[in-house]
């Protein structure tokens, strides 16, 4: 079907549901596997932004059906307090979700999701060893945890993932190519604020002040693919490194310059060709991720 009318069939014919039970979600999606549709995910957590919509809105546009999850998982939380701050807003969600055209919302219980604990472990050394996962412990294994089971309750053909959490996104890819899921997952750009700040639901914790201090972080990745030019990887880290630690009301916890498929550090770009660097900023209480490609 051209992609216009398929995305037009939504509006017109498909009005959105509402789920909350692997069992209900599996009955609604087995009519529509019968039909042969081919279903598309997109996993998140709620409290959505522009970056979520352009991921559904890919989603629709490329599956005969969208399903998205809302589910605020509790087992990738290293900090319980940030587990317990994470906003939840499940009717706005909705509301958008609808007007981008998705075809279902998984929104199910902590019970539902986890009616036992889980006692998978997920390991992708180096993948989750470096970055996000030497400074939020359990934290990848947790994220395992949900992915696999959504991919076992929606079967999906597709599912997408943002390139801000981009150590997420390489080690979601090396746990489909090792439990060899039959699914393609497909990676989307960054979206970023008209000033550069990458969407995040973290920005709404932001006061004015620190949402103009937070600027400085993409501000300085940008600057910093400029440097690259004429600089060495020692170079552009302690730039990196110098600049935000000059501005009053960010405290870096880390800026690594990476191989884009192995994530282990670089001594000089011209060892890979798919170079990006990673960061994490604390803004006031909020922890916000970044990345930006030097080469590819
Ligand atoms: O990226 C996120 O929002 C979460 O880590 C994910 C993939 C939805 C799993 O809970």
């Amino acid at each position: 079907m051209h992609r216009f009318y398929k995305q037009l069939s939504y509006f017109i014919t498909i009005k959105m549901e509402i789920v909350h039970t692997i069992k209900d979600l599996q009955a609604a999606l087995s009519v529509l596997r019968a039909q042969k549709k081919e279903v598309g995910l997109v996993p998140t957590m709620g409290a959505l932004h522009a970056g979520h919509a352009s991921l559904v809105k890919r989603c629709v546009a490329e599956n005969d059906v969208a399903v998205v999850s809302v589910f605020v998982n509790p087992t990738q939380f290293n900090d319980k307090n940030d587990l317990v701050k994470y906003p939840r807003t499940l009717e706005a969600d909705c509301r958008l979700l609808e007007e981008c055209g998705a075809a279902f919302v998984f929104a199910p219980s902590v019970e539902e999701m986890y009616p036992e604990p889980d006692t998978r472990q997920f390991s992708y050394a180096p993948l989750d060893t470096v970055m996000e996962g030497a400074f939020r412990p359990g934290h990848f294994n947790g994220v395992c945890q949900i992915v696999s089971k959504l991919f076992d309750a929606v079967q999906p053909d597709r599912a997408y993932f943002g390139e801000k959490d981009f150590q997420q996104l390489a080690i979601i890819r090396e746990m489909v190519r090792q439990m060899k899921y039959p699914l393609q997952i497909v990676g989307c750009p960054i979206v970023r604020e008209e000033d550069g700040l990458a969407l995040s639901s973290r920005n709404a914790r932001l006061s004015a002040g620190e949402r103009k201090n937070a600027l400085k972080i993409s501000q300085t990745l940008f600057e910093s693919r400029t440097f690259a030019a004429a600089h060495t990887v020692a170079e552009i880290q302690k730039f990196v490194e110098d600049v935000i630690a000059a501005e009053p009301g960010l405290r870096l916890e880390y800026f690594e310059l990476v191989d884009g498929n192995t994530l282990q550090k670089i001594a000089n770009l011209e060892d890979t060709s798919y170079a990006v660097g990673c960061i994490t900023v604390f803004c006031g209480e909020a922890r916000l991720i970044d990345n930006i490609k030097y080469k590819e």
